[in-house]
């Protein structure tokens, strides 16, 4: 970092800081990808949604003091990730380029995966949605695309520069000598070859630039604001129970959470374990599905009710999970608990409105896939520190587990080793436990980051507000390509 400012360069943050409005709201995103991982935590990327000139822009930074800004398969998965929230939301791109491109160390892992990345930035530009790069050092190789791939590019001054080969491979591939600001330096690509649109004279000015860029892009349309909840936020804290088996009701989280706490519940007294009703967040009308408990036929009936009635108002949905899952047993499977599941995963999978899902507890099963989990497709996935999330619980799956190695040795007529099982039924236990954290979740990337519990509020204003852009932004490019670098 001290290498980095000395030679006169902002951290990533700090661009990112300028970049956005002085009162806007930035909601970064996946901050902990990569946990757990060798990767470099967060993936030496920050990807976040920032408000720029009154919109709602992606911006996807480069960290130079990481690896040299090198891109691991965290990168990857995060940049893309960027990248399609910004497609279903119609949100404009702007790159911060500051990378030694593949990290080489991995390259196996990240060529062929990475090359998403070029094509999906013509493709949001061709479908109407302008990226903008702004290059502060380095972007090499395939790095190369990026200002190249985008509308609008902006070069700082003496430090910026692109090339396809540097100077060394320049060397080895063709014998010649040349500086890396000849090859490819900023005033190059702004007075020669064409691919610098802006020449900046330094960080700021290209900020600066990137900010009058963005203003041209059109404004979307403006969130009307609320009254705060009337339960304190910072009550939030308490909400969830440490054991994640106490069971909590999920009411105390909305009420501090939506407008003025005011929660008009839809058919409360029918199948209770799941709450839905109507609410606004800063004005905007959202509808909630929220668990209260394990969900039995009743739950997904009134659920798949509940979506349609919310596509019917055009109205977007706020997904609560607690869940640990559908009812099991004989009276269940009786009853029809999987076709009336089917109905609850059907309406959520063919919703037309924007879902955004809040983690607060657990997510075991198909529970998951019914509140509008990961693979559902919601816009945001929004993960509190107290979530959990697995196939089923550890003690469970370790349970299980444990029957089938009983059966199995039985169907052999072997003998079934007691303390080996409990052994290993131990080992299953503590792997699913830490299989099923948080942090383990995040730095997959199979969700868009953890917040602080007390940030729900303003995290999932932003996730509706962007939503509406789309409604707002929607239009179709006349000539159905990218635009083409000329
Ligand atoms: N893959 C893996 N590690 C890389 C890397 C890459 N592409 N680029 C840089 N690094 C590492 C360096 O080895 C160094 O590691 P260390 O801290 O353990 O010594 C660290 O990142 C910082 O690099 P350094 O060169 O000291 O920083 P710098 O700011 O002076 O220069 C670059 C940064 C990116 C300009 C320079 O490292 C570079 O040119 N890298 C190679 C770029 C390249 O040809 N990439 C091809 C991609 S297809």
């Amino acid at each position: 970092m001290q290498r980095h400012r000395d030679r006169g360069k902002l951290p990533v943050r700090e661009r990112l800081a300028l970049l956005g409005d002085r009162h806007g709201f930035t909601l970064e995103l996946s901050p902990l990808a990569g946990w757990g991982t060798t990767d470099p935590l967060g993936g030496g990327l920050v990807t976040a949604i920032v408000e720029i000139c009154g919109r709602a822009v992606v911006v996807i930074g480069n960290d130079p003091t990481i690896r040299g800004g090198s891109l691991s398969p965290t990168s990857i998965t995060k940049t893309l990730r960027a990248m399609d929230i910004a497609e279903t939301n119609r949100l404009p791109v702007v790159t911060l380029v500051e990378s030694g491109g593949a990290d080489l160390d991995k390259q196996a892992d990240i060529f062929v995966p990475g090359g998403e990345q070029f094509r999906r930035l013509t493709e949001l530009s061709a479908a109407g949605i302008p990226t903008v790069s702004v290059v502060f050092g380095s972007s090499t190789a395939g790095g190369a695309y990026l200002p190249g791939m985008s509308d609008y590019t902006i070069f700082v001054k003496d430090r910026g520069y692109a090339f396809l080969g540097g100077p060394p491979l320049v060397k080895m591939a063709i014998d010649e000598d040349v500086t890396e600001q000849e090859l490819g330096g900023a005033d190059m690509h702004a007075r020669v070859s064409g691919l610098a649109d802006y020449l900046a004279a330094d960080e700021a000015d290209a900020i600066r630039q990137a900010r009058a860029v963005v203003s041209r892009f059109g404004a979307p349309p403006s969130v009307p604001g609320g009254p705060a909840p009337l339960y304190d936020p910072d009550e939030l804290l308490g909400v969830v129970p440490e054991d994640p088996k106490t069971p909590f009701d999920i009411r105390e989280v909305i009420a501090r959470i939506v407008d003025g706490s005011s929660f008009d519940e839809f058919k409360p007294l029918y199948g209770p374990n799941l709450v839905t009703g109507w609410a606004h967040l800063n004005g905007m009308p959202i509808g909630i599905l929220a668990n209260n408990g394990i969900l039995f036929s009743p739950e997904s009936q009134k659920g798949a009710h509940f979506i349609e009635l919310c596509n019917q108002l055009a109205t977007p949905i706020l997904f609560i999970q607690n869940i640990t899952g559908f009812m099991v047993g004989t009276a269940a499977e009786r009853g029809g608990i999987i076709k009336d599941g089917a109905k609850l995963i059907n309406a959520v999978a063919n919703s037309r409105v924007a879902h955004v899902t809040l983690m607060v507890g657990v997510s075991y099963g198909a529970g998951n896939y019914a509140m509008a989990g990961r693979a559902y497709r919601p816009r945001l996935v929004l993960t509190w520190p107290t979530h959990r999330i697995a196939v089923m619980g550890g003690r469970q799956l370790a349970g299980v587990m444990s029957i089938v190695r009983r059966r199995s040795a039985e169907s052999k007529n072997l003998e079934f080793d007691e303390s080996a099982d409990e052994a290993q039924r131990a080992e299953d236990e503590a792997r699913i436990e830490a299989e099923s954290t948080a942090m383990y979740a995040t730095g997959r990337g199979w969700d868009d980051g953890v917040i602080d519990p007390r940030d729900s509020r303003a995290a999932l204003t932003v996730a509706f507000a962007i939503s509406r852009d789309a409604h707002a932004a929607a239009r179709q490019s006349a000539a159905g390509f990218g635009v083409f670098r000329f």
